[in-house]
């Protein structure tokens, strides 16, 4: 949602001709501009957490979350396989080896029963995703992670502004963040935030944000080691729009809360489909509102289904599957071309095939039975949902069941 007030913000940072103010050596603007500083200490104070450290993408912010956590090559990181493809890659950035682990069939987050069956010497890091903006296990991943000595990265691009256990959704763990790319509820086009209630990983991540390599000489704390960095630095046009966004972040959330209780009332009703497990619609982002087909009761497929619904209800709205990362060629490769800091390539000896593996319930539900509806894409009103559960009552007249 942008309107006047994003753009009348914007036109003061133009009008100020300071688009960016970072400098990347070590003074008071190391740490940005104006614009970048005020949104950093609204979100601190919206999100509950002790620093929130904007950066040009949340690809950049992972990458920072996970070099800050000091991971060496060669560790390995528990992951899930139900994400973005960048909350994977950004282990490969540091060599470290994502082992995926399967997903819960309700939740389609990380099930946190198969997790220690995976964990072992080399492991370090958890990192988790909020799929569909719905908050992953915390208490029992925190629980392993407590147990084992793991750092645990919490991946909210999709759940900005949630809540689980009275805390936000990417502040729970060691460090985390959200996405701020313009699919998502609040955006500044592109863009991300790193969370951390930890003082030296946020050195860190400040250090791997602009150039840390820079500044090691004159900056003198007890963080100072020899950090290399990069230019992953939010300028000032978008800082300026991310303040005005925050605003607008709670009465987003309620909408599309409001059009997903909707949806699921009606839907229930529908032979053979599973709306989402969802105790509490206030805990839930709906970047994706989920929907599962119960291939023992709907004989038909789902190509099928997609093919009668998208002709009733014509906005590129309904996704078949999501994706399974582990099954990404990059995966399947023994040998990997262009970087050649992948641990695998580095180190032949390591067997890296069990990083990837089958994974039943993920390639199940991505491969047969999965539909989402992509709520966050377009901003939907009561009388789209009308249509669109009226174009779901007409599919499921044409679709045929099993028998009993
Ligand atoms: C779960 C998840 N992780 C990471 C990302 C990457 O975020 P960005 O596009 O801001 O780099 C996304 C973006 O869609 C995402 O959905």
């Amino acid at each position: 949602m942008i309107d006047n007030k994003e753009l009348a913000a914007v036109s003061k940072v133009i009008k100020s001709k300071r688009l960016s103010e970072f400098v990347g050596k070590f003074s008071k603007n190391f740490y940005g501009g104006k614009n970048v500083k005020k949104f950093e200490k609204n979100l601190q104070n919206y999100f509950k957490v002790k620093h929130a450290i904007t950066v040009n993408s949340w690809t950049s912010g992972l990458i920072c979350c996970v070099g800050a956590t000091g991971v060496k090559p060669g560790d390995e990181a528990i992951v899930t396989s139900w994400t973005m493809s960048a909350t994977v890659i950004s282990l490969l950035h540091w060599n470290v080896i994502p082992v995926f682990v399967d997903i819960d069939q309700n939740t389609f987050n990380i099930d946190p029963k198969k997790i220690e069956k995976k964990i072992n010497p080399r492991t370090k890091l958890i990192v988790v995703a909020d799929i569909f903006g719905n908050p992953a296990n915390y208490k029992e991943i925190l629980k392993i992670a407590k147990k084992n000595k793991l750092k645990v990265i919490s991946d909210a691009a999709q759940a900005p502004g949630i809540k689980y256990n009275n805390k936000f959704a990417g502040t729970m763990a060691d460090i985390g963040g959200i996405s701020l790319n313009y699919h998502k509820h609040i955006q500044t086009g592109e863009g991300g935030v790193v969370f951390t209630n930890n003082n030296e990983l946020a050195e860190k991540v400040k250090m791997l944000r602009n150039h840390g390599e820079n500044i090691v000489s004159s900056k003198n704390d007890k963080f100072l080691n020899n950090m290399l960095g990069f230019n992953f630095r939010m300028n000032e046009i978008e800082a300026a729009i991310g303040i005005e966004q925050l605003k607008k972040l709670k009465k987003i959330l309620k909408k599309k809360q409001s059009l997903s209780i909707k949806l699921s009332k009606n839907l229930k009703n529908l032979k053979g489909l599973k709306i989402p497990v969802t105790k509490n619609f206030n805990n839930h982002a709906f970047y994706i509102y989920p929907l599962v087909l119960d291939t023992n009761i709907i004989k038909t497929n789902r190509s099928k289904i997609l093919k009668i619904l998208r002709n009733k209800f014509k906005k590129k709205i309904f996704i078949e599957g999501y994706q399974n990362i582990h099954q990404l060629k990059i995966f399947k490769k023994k040998k990997c071309y262009g970087n050649t800091n992948f641990p695998w390539s580095l180190n032949k000896s390591i067997n890296y095939s069990y990083a990837h593996g089958t994974l039943p319930v993920a390639e199940k539900l991505h491969d047969k039975t999965f539909i989402g509806i992509l709520m966050c894409k377009y901003d939907l009103n009561n009388k789209d949902i009308d249509k669109m559960l009226n174009a779901f009552k007409q599919t499921w007249k044409k679709i045929s069941f099993s028998e009993g």
